[in-house]
């Protein structure tokens, strides 16, 4: 495979081109063809060291980067911060630094606090280690790889032989609940106005607050209204509800939030009949959406996010390790 791929780092998808994104989801398409076959595996980042740096809980990230990994035949380092030196006082730059002189290659981290990736990026460069920072989730910034695998997946239901930007052209997709404090919901902003989609935000005015429609990029349209923003769309991406916002007091109740934003099989009538909805995970089931609309193969994609998600984590690994 043979690409012109030239970013040593992933933390945001702000400045990402079309031919970028149009490079991944090739990439991606090879490797989905790779694990479709009795050996899954190939030779390619045999070698190359990945360390995984989760100072905060994940799932689907980090076990899909940890897999993505493998399949590609790197070595792969699971750091735990309960258990690491960090207990002892050890700063997050040192760890890394511990790390980089064990000969790691790429790190994948994600972190609570927006900018820990972006940081040691920085000093990854400062030191000319050669090292790649990919961001799985920084604070309420961004969480390229998982806008990246939403990508993937609406293009590949639109058109699996060839997955590309411009089958996103004019579609619209809304984008509904916790806007204000989600990194997911930036990161696909940032793709699927780049790809042309006609994005629109919808939530309770605590958390997609009036200011934020001055804030948002061309392409982008906010409402109250989970109505409007559901009228004959595409797609609808709903978002977790992060329970941590009802302490203060941004949400009456999870209950008042699935009557008014939850995503139904009634309300599904309002958008295109074939509609798809996505969630990037952990749901809270009867919340966001209701539980058997998620297990509903028909209108759900959540499955095949999370599929789709060891196909692209592998493209992005190969490409930033063919970074020298
Ligand atoms: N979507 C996502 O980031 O899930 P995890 O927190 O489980 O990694």
């Amino acid at each position: 495979m043979i690409t012109n791929w030239y970013r040593r780092h992933i933390i945001s998808l702000e400045d990402f081109t079309p031919a970028e994104y149009e490079i991944i989801l090739q990439t991606a398409l090879s490797f989905q063809e790779v694990l479709s076959r009795r050996t899954k595996k190939v030779p390619a980042l045999q070698g190359t060291v990945i360390a995984n740096l989760f100072f905060e809980p994940s799932t689907r990230t980090r076990s899909s980067f940890e897999l993505a990994a493998k399949r590609l035949s790197a070595d792969i380092l699971n750091f735990s911060p309960s258990t690491s030196s960090l207990t002892k006082g050890e700063t997050i730059l040192d760890t890394a630094k511990t790390y980089v002189a064990m000969g790691a290659n790429l790190f994948v981290i994600r972190h609570a606090q927006a900018g820990v990736p972006k940081t040691i990026a920085l000093e990854m460069d400062r030191l000319n280690s050669g090292v790649g920072v990919l961001n799985a989730g920084d604070g309420q910034h961004e969480h390229p790889s998982q806008a990246l695998l939403d990508l993937f997946t609406i293009c590949m239901l639109l058109d699996s032989d060839r997955p590309r930007l411009q089958l996103l052209q004019g579609k619209k997709i809304a984008i509904v609940g916790d806007i204000l404090h989600s990194r997911v919901a930036r990161s696909n902003i940032w793709s699927l106005t780049t790809a042309g989609a006609d994005v629109h935000l919808a939530g309770p005015p605590t958390l997609v607050p009036k200011f934020f429609a001055d804030l948002v990029p061309t392409g982008v349209t906010v409402h109250w209204s989970l109505e409007e923003a559901l009228l004959n769309a595409d797609f609808i991406m709903t978002l977790r509800i992060q329970r941590e916002r009802m302490t203060h007091h941004l949400l009456p109740s999870l209950r008042e939030y699935h009557r008014y934003y939850g995503i139904t099989r009634d309300r599904l009538v309002l958008a295109q009949p074939k509609v798809r909805v996505l969630h990037p995970g952990p749901v809270n089931r009867g919340v966001e959406i209701s539980s058997d609309l998620m297990d509903d193969p028909e209108f759900s994609l959540i499955s095949q996010q999370v599929t789709s998600g060891v196909a692209v984590r592998m493209a992005l690994l190969y490409l930033m390790g063919g970074i020298n």
